[in-house]
């Protein structure tokens, strides 16, 4: 059984993970490669009913480690229903947000011991760690304007098929209305990883215009992953 590629996008709101992981798996596919794209939190039904409860901004309030557990339940289902069958029939999977958002938001800029969502992370990710992670950089005040003005443009279309839309919320989900201190947190922490593990991670430079940046994807696959490939 030939193992499928693990990609996954992170970094702050708006960056262009989203966009840039839908151009990464057009691209895939257009080169011949079978393709799983997906996102967290959620990624498979019992997921997205959780992602729901998660980033809903009118939830009652809870403790962070209630919330880190609700994540790492999350993202136990995923991988058991989606992201390790596809990877084992050999496709690619391109995740957008995976653990590395978890141990930012969740540890760096939040409120969790980060031993205790290692631990978790250890549990729930067990050797599924992604081949790549592609960290999507951008000053916290420009993503957040443009996250704003997304609130008020058509609501996306989700990133699977088997993931049933919801329409958006005009409302700023429970993460994107923290205040901006958080948000450059969260870049600072996104860019600390990439700097531990530079096997794993690519920064790319999400100011630039989202054709330039899926280039700068398309390299960091090539050469990472492509080439590797043969
Ligand atoms: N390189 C770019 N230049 C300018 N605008 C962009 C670029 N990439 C994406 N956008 C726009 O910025 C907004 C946010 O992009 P996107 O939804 O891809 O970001 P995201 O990182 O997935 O955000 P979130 O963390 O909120 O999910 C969208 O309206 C998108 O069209
Ligand atoms: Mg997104």
């Amino acid at each position: 059984m030939t193992a499928g590629w693990f990609i996954t996008f992170e970094g702050g709101e708006g960056s262009g993970k989203s966009t840039q992981a839908k151009r990464l798996a057009e691209r895939l596919i257009s080169a011949g490669h079978d393709v799983t794209v997906t996102r967290e939190p959620g990624g498979s039904p019992f997921a997205e009913r959780l992602r729901t409860l998660i980033l809903d901004p009118h939830i009652e309030k809870h403790s962070p480690l209630a919330e880190a557990l609700l994540f790492a339940s999350a993202r136990a289902d995923h991988l058991e229903h989606v992201i390790r069958p596809a990877l084992n029939s050999g496709r690619f999977v391109v995740c957008d947000r995976f653990s590395d958002s978890t141990r930012v938001y969740q540890g760096y800029a939040g409120r969790v011991e980060p031993r205790l969502l290692e631990a978790l992370e250890l549990i729930v990710v067990q050797n599924t760690k992604p081949d790549l992670t592609i960290v999507v950089d951008i000053p916290a005040e420009i993503g957040l304007a443009r996250a704003a003005l997304r609130l008020t443009a058509p609501p996306p279309a989700a990133p699977s098929e088997k993931i049933p839309k919801q329409p958006r919320s005009l409302l700023a989900d429970r993460f994107e209305a923290r205040d901006l201190e958080f948000h450059k947190k969260l870049r600072e922490g996104f860019l600390e990883i990439a700097r531990l593990e530079p096997q794993r991670c690519v920064v790319v430079d999400g100011q630039k215009s989202a054709d330039d940046v899926a280039l700068a994807v398309w390299d960091a696959v090539e050469a990472r992953l492509l080439t590797e490939a043969g």
